[in-house]
């Protein structure tokens, strides 16, 4: 794809380049960009007691060896979300956050099974997060989506139960994914749980290769058929599966601040973006859980780019793949890309 040559940008000016840039979020777990303040806030308001005397310390315990030991903390903090006001309280603060960003569009991921199993309806939570959402448009002009995503450790069983479960709130949702633990729940144990949502109209993405094996994106692909993968920074170490996401143009929905925490990579300088994108891949950039990993979108572009030297093109080609890859109509694609050129266009 010819992509606009961008006029080179010094290493002071870059930060605010990518500041200012117009972009796409499409790997965040709204749940994960719940901030100490507001958890405490929400138990307050809900009579229940935190496991922390107070935000110091509870920020103290976000220190994790590896995906499991965060998704063990992140699921206690999904504790004080009891009303569909928490939950658009919650989404409220990201999307606030996200348009000072400029963060144009968003696809938010939720786990409705996380809620489901403190007693919580699906209606309850989809409703509080769309209507965030919907907010959000009229007030910051940023257009906002939900992807459920199925919780891989529980069993087809329950996902199918979850999906029947927000048949009623389609409307409200633009795909499904798959996150949690991801070691030793291959995609494949989803096949026919993600054919019936691909057969109700919904969008499919799914987590693979964060920690997991390239076979892991393989099957994503092939046996789930998603059309982006969520991480996927394992397809590296498969020079095959490099060429078929280049050729297929299968986006990968990177997070580096979360690779760092999550010890995917010993630094941000040994992070493998800059090779990604060398490889024509369409990686993007995103926060994932960005209240646990120390950063929104705009720290994750701009403390990766200064560890890996990337460049204003660079910029250019990331925010373009996030409008590229998203599941936004063609037309509103190209006119938040022209806002993207035109920003670049008459930075100086
Ligand atoms: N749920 C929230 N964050 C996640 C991640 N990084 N990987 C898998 N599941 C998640
Ligand atoms: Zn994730």
């Amino acid at each position: 794809m010819t992509l606009l040559k961008v006029k080179p940008v010094s290493a002071e000016r870059l930060p605010e380049l990518l500041r200012r840039m117009p972009k796409a979020e499409l790997h965040m777990h709204i749940e994960g960009s719940l901030e100490p303040e507001l958890m405490f806030a929400l138990a307050q308001r809900n009579g229940l007691a935190m496991a922390y005397p107070d935000v110091a310390s509870l920020r103290c315990a976000y220190v994790f060896d590896d995906l499991q030991s965060f998704l063990d903390i992140y699921h206690a903090g999904t504790l004080v979300l009891r009303t569909e006001q928490d939950f658009y309280d919650m989404a409220r603060a990201y999307l606030v956050r996200a348009a000072a960003d400029k963060v144009l569009h968003a696809e938010i991921f939720f786990d409705t099974q996380t809620h489901t199993g403190h007693g919580l309806s699906s209606d309850l939570v989809i409703t509080g997060l769309h209507r965030a959402c919907v907010d959000a448009r009229a007030e910051f002009g940023m257009s906002a989506s939900l992807i459920l995503c199925f919780l891989r450790h529980l069993s087809e069983a329950e996902a199918f139960e979850c999906l029947e479960q927000a048949v009623p709130l389609l409307d409200k949702l633009v795909g499904v994914g798959l996150a949690s633990s991801e070691m030793g729940h291959p995609p494949e144990k989803f096949a026919r749980v993600f054919a019936r949502a691909r057969a109700l109209g919904l969008r499919l993405v799914a987590h693979a290769g964060e920690e997991g094996p390239p076979a892991y994106i393989w099957s994503a692909l092939d046996v789930l058929k998603v059309e982006r993968i969520d991480h996927g920074v394992q397809a590296i170490k498969d020079p095959a599966l490099m060429v078929r996401l280049a050729r297929d143009r299968i986006a990968l929905t990177v997070c580096p601040l979360s690779n760092l925490k999550l010890r995917v990579f010993p630094s941000l300088a040994q992070h493998n973006l800059g090779r990604l994108l060398d490889a024509g891949i369409v990686a993007t950039v995103n926060s994932d859980d960005p209240a646990y990993f120390g950063g929104y979108i705009n720290q994750n572009f701009s403390q990766t780019f200064a560890a890996l030297g990337l460049t204003a093109q660079h910029a250019y080609q990331l925010a373009h793949n996030s409008f590229e890859a998203s599941f936004i109509d063609d037309a509103q694609k190209r006119r938040y890309i022209d806002r993207l050129t035109a920003t670049f266009e008459t930075f100086d």
